[in-house]
């Protein structure tokens, strides 16, 4: 056997021995994987656990997704961040019943043509659902590939990736290829981290960067984009228990979320200027206090929030805006560092 048909068997058996037990490995059925493989492209797999299992009490079928309302969805998703990823799936949920009759499609062709649908996760689905000879190419696998086969090339490029793609699907066996392929991502996830850990690879024998001693070298990766900070003054505005809040814009970052109004702002504040012009907007309010400021981290935005209260003398209409109880705001799909301030301030309504 050459060397590769060796490192593969390794890696399979390697997989059989050491995978994690993970909800979405319990039943593969196209639905779960569908969902499972788009909520671990958004975070880490100890993250998706609990979004994955509540998610399948919720949304247990296609049909049941299907047939939700989309804030349902988007609540559901609270917290995984990028959240169009939540309305494709509730779109895509709709055309596989309207256009497929329920049925998930078995060919890559017809997935790809499915909202949101990508190659990874088309991929996915035959490789784990169908048990097809499919690649499913992710983050892990390329920094695998990439290391396997010393890749010195930029592995974000799209010309790179498309070869990692073939090399990988060429290194699919024909019998399971399915372990193969998740034992790949297995591999990444927990072996052949940013720092590798090759004492403990099934795939050292072959791997040209750890013969080279590349290893930590590899893979060539785009410098990462940088962060941009924003400063917010939220405010939070109470009237008879009610508290002030909006939704965000159709086509904005957190579309269809809920939040406490705020304004952009410098470092200095003036909360003289800030309360004028919230009169000017909803008429007499009186200063209240401030809250601790409050980070959150969005795509690749670093949010500062300094939440200050103000009482509303009156409960004014404001476009776009609406005025509800805290138990109300429980219910709601709300952006996860606002829902950190709704919860402080529970204790002041
Ligand atoms: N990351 C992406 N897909 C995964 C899977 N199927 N199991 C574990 N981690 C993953």
């Amino acid at each position: 056997m050459d060397q590769e048909k060796k490192d593969m068997a390794a890696l399979s058996d390697w997989f059989m021995r050491f995978k994690r037990v993970l909800p979405w490995r319990e039943n593969h059925s196209p639905y779960r994987v569908w969902v499972s493989e788009v909520m671990l492209q958004q975070t880490q797999v100890s993250v998706v656990i609990p979004y994955f299992e509540r998610w399948m009490e919720l949304f247990p079928t296609t049909q049941a997704l299907a047939q939700s309302d989309l804030d349902a969805v988007i609540k559901a998703w609270e917290g995984l961040g990028y959240y169009s990823r939540a309305r494709n799936l509730h779109a895509a949920a709709r055309e596989i019943m309207t256009k497929h009759a329920g049925r998930f499609p078995s060919n890559k062709e017809d997935l790809l043509k499915i909202k949101g649908l990508g190659p990874y996760t088309a991929g996915a689905i035959m490789a784990f659902a169908y048990k097809q000879r499919a690649a499913a190419v992710d983050g892990n696998v390329r920094r695998v590939i990439a290391r396997y086969d010393a890749i010195e090339e930029n592995i974000d490029l799209a010309k790179v990736q498309k070869r990692i793609e073939a090399r990988t699907h060429s290194l699919l066996p024909e019998i399971d290829p399915h372990h193969t392929m998740e034992g790949l991502i297995e591999l990444g996830a927990l072996v052949c981290e940013r720092v590798p850990k090759c004492g403990k690879c099934p795939l050292s024998s072959g791997c040209k960067a750890f013969a080279k001693g590349f290893e930590t070298q590899l893979p060539i990766r785009n410098k990462r984009q940088k962060t941009v900070s924003l400063h917010r003054l939220v405010w939070i505005l109470f009237h008879e228990g009610h508290v002030l809040i909006r939704k965000e814009k159709k086509g904005k970052v957190m579309a269809d979320l809920w939040h406490f109004p705020f304004f952009e702002m410098n470092k200095n504040i003036d909360l003289e200027q800030v309360s004028a012009e919230l009169e000017s907007l909803i008429g007499k309010v009186t200063y209240d206090q401030e809250l601790d400021v409050i980070k959150h981290g969005f795509t690749r935005y670093q949010a500062t929030l300094y939440p200050h209260i103000w009482q509303a003398k009156n409960r004014t209409d404001l476009p776009g805006h609406t005025w509800v109880s805290i138990d109300e705001i429980s219910k709601l799909p709300f952006c996860s560092g606002h829902r950190s301030l709704s919860e402080i301030i529970a204790s002041y309504l």
